[in-house]
């Protein structure tokens, strides 16, 4: 879509650091918020301050190869908590669980492999607050957590528990229907099919009350076993359990981040909006504003929902277009990019994206492997500007 031409890419552009909101409004007849969510939802227990408790943003952005994060991840723990069962918890499980040697063929950058070689994790537990049939997880997801390398998938017969809602739910959802299948296929494993080095643990039934800490350290998880009500939601059954482990991982949501110069929801960690039309302090529209994605409607759905999403707030945007609600025009793109070089700002484009492409093409062909990721963003920068680290052109 970017190489058709009319559409124009400015990377490494932050609102807030190198330009206002204000001026890309005056650049731009309309201006389309997708920030996402980029930040964990906090969860509130005792013990969740202790420094082995991380959020699952982190450490993805970690693997991912963010590049504002540090290069170096704490792999320490023999025995990890992943709290929640959604999608980011298993992408965290199984991305703590599997072997390196199994993550090489993908595009893994050379700093994380070399952190995840040292790792020595045996067992990785999960834990949901309320029942199998109320799992987030997807199936093609799930089932796929059962196939790596190594890793044995396990799951508690008395964590298996169905009430009315889950019924409904199961009879509802056919995406639920399978979930439950895999899970329950997973119950008839015997002990003799366990041989793996590595283990991922499912438990549901378990609220997480405290994160329990030695010396400053995390050395166990203490959850409350709960009870399904009749409707999918839970009591707590004054049943504890301890787990020791000695990290927590967090993966019970995602919060997006404040836009400077725009209104934002802080109990919702949204951008106030109504079908993408964003809203100001009197709930009016702000014209030539809007919202799609995650920072829209909060952190839910896969690509499929984002892009019916996308298509609700652009037939918005069409519409006060047509109507003529979009106000002043604007001064363009080209007067945009003036002020950009004007003020040093060190922009990238589709062309750069592509410099850095073949170029990290390169890299990998040097040691085997589709591509080798850079990480720093200078170099990312310099790569696709084509220049060197003084910023000359080279
Ligand atoms: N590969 C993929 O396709 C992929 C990968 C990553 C993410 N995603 C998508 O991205 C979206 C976000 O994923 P997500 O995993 O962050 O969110 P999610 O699907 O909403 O799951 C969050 C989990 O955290 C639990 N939780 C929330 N608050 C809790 C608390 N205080 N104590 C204990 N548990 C708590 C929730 O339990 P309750 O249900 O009880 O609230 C739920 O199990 C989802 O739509 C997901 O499918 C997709």
């Amino acid at each position: 879509m970017l190489r058709r031409g009319d559409i124009r890419l400015l990377g490494n552009v932050e609102v807030g650091r190198d330009v206002t909101m204000d001026q890309l409004r005056a650049h731009y007849d309309a201006v389309i918020l997708a920030t996402g969510s980029d930040r964990d939802a906090p969860l509130d227990i005792p013990g969740a301050d202790l420094p082995e408790v991380y959020g699952a943003s982190e450490f993805v952005f970690w693997y991912d190869g963010h590049p504002d994060v540090p290069r170096t991840w704490p792999l320490e723990a023999r025995e990890v908590a992943v709290l929640g069962v959604g999608n980011v918890a298993l992408d965290v499980a199984r991305m703590l669980a599997k072997h390196v040697e199994d993550l090489l063929p993908t595009e893994i950058p050379a700093n994380v492999a070399e952190g995840l070689r040292r790792n020595p994790v045996t067992d990785v537990h999960v834990f949901g607050r309320r029942g199998p049939a109320q799992a987030k997880f997807t199936p093609l997801e799930l089932r796929e957590l059962g196939k790596v390398p190594d890793v044995d998938v396990i799951v508690y017969e008395e964590d298996f528990d169905f009430d009315q809602g889950s019924e409904i739910a199961i009879r509802s959802s056919n995406q639920t229907k399978q979930v439950v299948k895999t899970l329950v296929d997973w119950t008839l494993k015997e002990p003799e099919d366990l041989t793996a080095s590595r283990r991922i643990h499912l438990h549901f039934l378990h609220q997480p009350v405290e994160v329990l800490g030695e010396g400053g350290h995390v050395v166990g998880l203490r959850t409350e076993r709960t009870a399904l009500t009749g409707d999918g939601t839970v009591r707590p059954t004054g049943e504890f359990v301890l787990t020791p482990v000695q990290a927590v991982y967090r993966a019970v949501g995602y919060f997006s981040s404040p836009i400077e110069g725009v209104p934002f929801d802080d109990v919702r960690g949204v951008v106030p909006n109504s079908e993408g039309r964003v809203l100001d302090d009197g709930h009016h529209p702000i014209p030539g504003l809007y919202a799609t994605g995650w920072v829209k409607r909060g952190p839910v759905g896969l690509i499929g929902s984002t892009k019916s999403d996308a298509q609700q707030t652009i037939a918005h945007l069409v519409e006060d277009v047509q109507a003529g609600r979009l106000g002043h025009p604007a001064r363009g793109h080209d007067a945009m990019v003036a002020e950009l070089e004007a003020t040093g700002v060190r922009y990238t484009t589709w062309q750069g994206w592509e410099l850095l492409d073949g170029f990290e093409r390169a890299l990998g062909e040097a040691a085997s492997r589709e591509r080798v990721k850079v990480v720093e963003r200078e170099t990312m920068t310099a790569v696709s500007r084509a220049e060197d680290h003084d910023g000359r052109l080279v």
